[in-house]
């Protein structure tokens, strides 16, 4: 007897498909992520072997025939989000907007609707989970919107197909994927079967009408957004909303860009009429710092293309058991431990029985290896209880037998410090041969981690 309906188990995080429950996913190994879902029985559509009639048949188009199109980008109103995008928004492009709730997610996107829509280009902002009157709240706080912004409320797929089809914006607005509900599916909104139906349904209005949908996402506690994987495979680009619930900042960051570099990332501020780009972050993110305090260091990092400073913090205290603490907040816990070895092992700072902390302040998250020389020197700094002068910077990667090693892009990281007035740079001696002077910066070459703590204290 033919089933009518199967049931089908799939991986939470990946995707991955399998007939039977399973404690550990094959595809990304995670546990306990396998979740039961109906599928309905395959719709009986053309039969593979009946040929298709001539006048159907697509017909491959040469290269220099494809007609190029000028208004293919068009931009948001930020600055900072044009450059995360590659330039601005791919007209037919899907894009993802991640983030934890309470980001601003919605307001960011409402933002670019005001700004698409009062350049005379029709918006459609579908919500799954406010009223118009909650929306037209949050649009008053904003400022005025044009004619051409409409809202819907509803999570009907084939009804907010319906309505893009017949109205034609150029610009579609959803939020979120998981509230919306493909009704020819059992499962529950949210479900790996829903948001997989709606993301190829909004995939296929995108790319036949020429519409730009975004598609808004929450994020997991794991700090994926919620669905699976595959999501981020189906869409054109992915960009996550990220940054401390409670500090003013926030940071969006490109993952995926098939029209752009990814890592990029473009920096905001949450106000009271909503989001504001922030034009200088460097200046931000060192802002409100304690110039006399031991244990504090600013250093480069690049993020894309774009050198960014930060200050880096460490405190450290004996510690009351046999076990001493290590924590890192904003970076890899595990490099810390490796700076500590080498700190303890080469430079002879006995760190035995001291717990340490480390911390980046203003709650960024920076894994990149050339902020070794400044996490290591504000660990000695903060446990031998010495100043590190305020006006300098340093960034270098640190290998196991304490060797500061070149890092990329260290030009851009100088005119960086230089420009926010730092007047000393200490720089991996591979780095400093190649680097001419620069106005206003003391450039000081060093070749392991003993030579740059001589250097700042
Ligand atoms: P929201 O866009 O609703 O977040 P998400 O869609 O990602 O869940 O924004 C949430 C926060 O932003 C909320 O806590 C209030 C705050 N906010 C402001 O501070 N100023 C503003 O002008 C607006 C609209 C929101
Ligand atoms: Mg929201």
């Amino acid at each position: 007897m033919a089933k009518s309906k199967s049931t089908i188990f799939f991986c939470s995080s990946c995707g991955f498909e399998s007939a039977k429950w399973m404690g550990q996913c094959p595809g990304c190994r995670e546990w306990n992520t396998f979740v039961e879902e109906v599928v309905p029985p395959k719709s009986s559509g053309r039969a593979s072997s009946a040929p298709i009639s001539r006048s159907d048949l697509p017909v491959p188009v040469a290269v220099p025939d494809v007609k190029a199109d000028d208004s293919v980008r068009f931009e948001t109103g930020f600055g900072e989000l044009d450059r995360v995008l590659g330039g601005g928004i791919v007209r037919g492009s899907l894009i993802l907007v991640g983030g934890d709730p309470g980001i601003g997610k919605s307001t960011l996107l409402l933002q670019v609707a005001r700004y698409v829509s009062s350049k005379g280009e029709p918006v459609l902002y579908v919500s799954g989970e406010e009223s118009m009157q909650q929306i037209k709240l949050r649009a008053d706080r904003i400022g005025d919107f044009s004619e051409n912004m409409k809202l819907l409320c509803d999570t009907d797929l084939d009804v907010i197909s319906q309505v893009v089809t017949t109205s034609k914006p150029g610009c579609v607005i959803i939020d979120s994927v998981q509230t919306m509900v493909d009704s020819q599916l059992s499962s529950a909104p949210g479900s790996v079967t829903q948001i997989r139906s709606a993301t190829s349904t909004f995939m296929k209005l995108a790319k036949s009408m020429g519409v730009t949908i975004f598609l808004v996402g929450h994020v997991t506690k794991e700090g994926v957004v919620a669905g699976p994987r595959i999501l981020e495979h189906m869409v054109d680009t992915v960009l996550y909303f990220e940054g401390d619930r409670h500090a003013a900042y926030r940071i969006i960051r490109g993952v995926k860009n098939r029209f752009g570099s990814t890592d990029e990332i473009g920096v905001f501020e949450m106000e009271s009429e909503g989001l504001r780009e922030v034009e200088n972050p460097s200046a931000f993110l060192i802002g409100g710092r304690c110039t006399d305090a031991s244990g504090s260091c600013v250093t480069c990092t690049i993020e894309g293309t774009r050198p960014l400073l930060l200050e880096v913090q460490s405190l450290s205290s004996t510690s009351r058991f046999g076990n001493p603490r290590r924590a890192a907040t904003g970076t890899d816990s595990g490099r810390v431990n490796l700076l500590i070895a080498v700190l303890e092992k080469r430079a002879g700072i006995n760190l035995s029985d001291s717990d340490v902390y480390v911390n980046i302040a203003g709650g960024m998250k920076v894994q990149e290896p050339a902020m070794d020389l400044c996490v290591a020197l504000c660990i000695a700094s903060g446990f031998l209880d010495f100043v590190i002068d305020p006006g300098t910077i340093c960034f270098g990667e640190i290998g196991l037998s304490g060797e500061i090693r070149s890092v990329s892009l260290a030009l851009a990281r100088l005119k960086e410090a230089a420009r926010l007035g730092f007047t000393r740079a200490l720089v991996p001696a591979g780095n400093a041969a190649s680097i001419e002077k620069i106005e206003g910066l003391e450039i000081v070459a060093v070749g392991d981690i003993n030579e740059a703590l001589r250097a700042v204290r």
